[in-house]
């Protein structure tokens, strides 16, 4: 496994690979590696016969300066974990002034799907997901890209804009992974203190438990329930909780509204921000 830090490098390694009649594979991280991320670089190995994964902290999606402050850094052991138990072949660390020569002032416009839920209390996240993303796209141009259903509304901007920039690239959506006692593994568990990561596992929880509460309760009720429920833990506190299409992510009425409905929540625990989603109906 290879380690580069240039685009030029990046590009002239992924270049050989193509010569050479590769399928090229994509999975792009913002590093602390954990198993969810090590989920999606074993899927494009099997998939695919060239895989590169990007480890960069994006300042650009960072509403809160804080976040990106104490976001973990730790690309020694990352590479370690990737070379340990993936066959990746490239690992991109590039520093932002490689990325980001100059400040990107492109502006995304995903309709929407990018105005409600993390588009709504995150400001100007997914326009930063969308620059660096894209700028990845340009430099790897990946038969796939790599991407986790932990973060719904993502997924669903990434495929969003690969549509609306005409790229030939197929977006291969991976399942959670959870840790046994149902938390969704992220790289922001790691700054959860005791007593705050002792309750995380109640949001999974909930989740599972309103799914059964769909043939009593409305969308509505169910919302009122989570969102009772998640408070009553203490130690943490819900930020929102929204079910919607899960194409295009706008709120239902009734449960009839749509084939495939998604609960996607955020949750505080102390300063730590959670996310996590269940399916109900597919
Ligand atoms: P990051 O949070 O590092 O996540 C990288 C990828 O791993 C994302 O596709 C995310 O959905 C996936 N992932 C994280 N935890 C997961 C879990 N428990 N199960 C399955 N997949 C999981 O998401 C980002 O970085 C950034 O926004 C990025 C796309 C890299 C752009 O900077």
């Amino acid at each position: 496994m290879k380690i580069v830090s240039t685009i030029a490098s990046l590009k002239a390694a992924v270049a050989e690979a193509r010569k050479a009649g590769k399928v090229i594979g994509l999975v792009p991280t913002m590093g602390a590696l954990h198993k969810g991320h090590l989920s999606l670089v074993r899927k494009a190995c099997e998939e695919c016969q060239f895989v590169v994964v990007s480890v960069f902290v994006n300042p650009t999606q960072f509403n809160n300066p804080e976040d990106l402050r104490t976001y973990p850094r730790t690309l020694d052991a990352d590479t370690k974990l990737l070379a340990d138990n993936t066959n990746a072949d490239i690992v991109f660390a590039p520093s932002v002034e490689e990325v980001y020569p100059e400040p990107d002032t492109r502006q995304f416009a995903f309709g929407p799907i990018a105005e409600v839920m993390e588009g709504k209390y995150r400001p100007g996240h997914f326009n930063g997901v969308a620059q660096i993303v894209s700028k990845l796209f340009y430099f790897v141009e990946p038969d796939k890209a790599f991407f986790g259903e932990k973060d719904f509304q993502q997924l669903a901007i990434i495929r969003q804009m690969v549509k609306d920039l005409n790229l030939n690239i197929n977006i291969i959506p991976c399942p959670i992974i959870r840790e046994d006692d149902g938390l969704a593994v992220s790289s922001r568990n790691t700054l959860l203190e005791p007593q705050f990561r002792k309750v995380a596992p109640h949001i999974n929880a909930t989740l599972r438990a309103s799914v059964f509460k769909q043939t009593y309760l409305t969308p509505a009720e169910t919302i009122d329930w989570v969102t009772k429920e998640i408070n009553s833990f203490g130690n943490l506190e819900l930020e929102y909780y929204s079910i919607v299409d899960g194409l295009t992510l706008q709120p239902i009425t009734n449960w009839s509204d749509s084939s495939y409905v998604v609960g996607c929540i955020t949750v505080y625990a102390g300063k730590v921000r959670l996310i996590d989603n269940v399916c109900y109906k597919s």
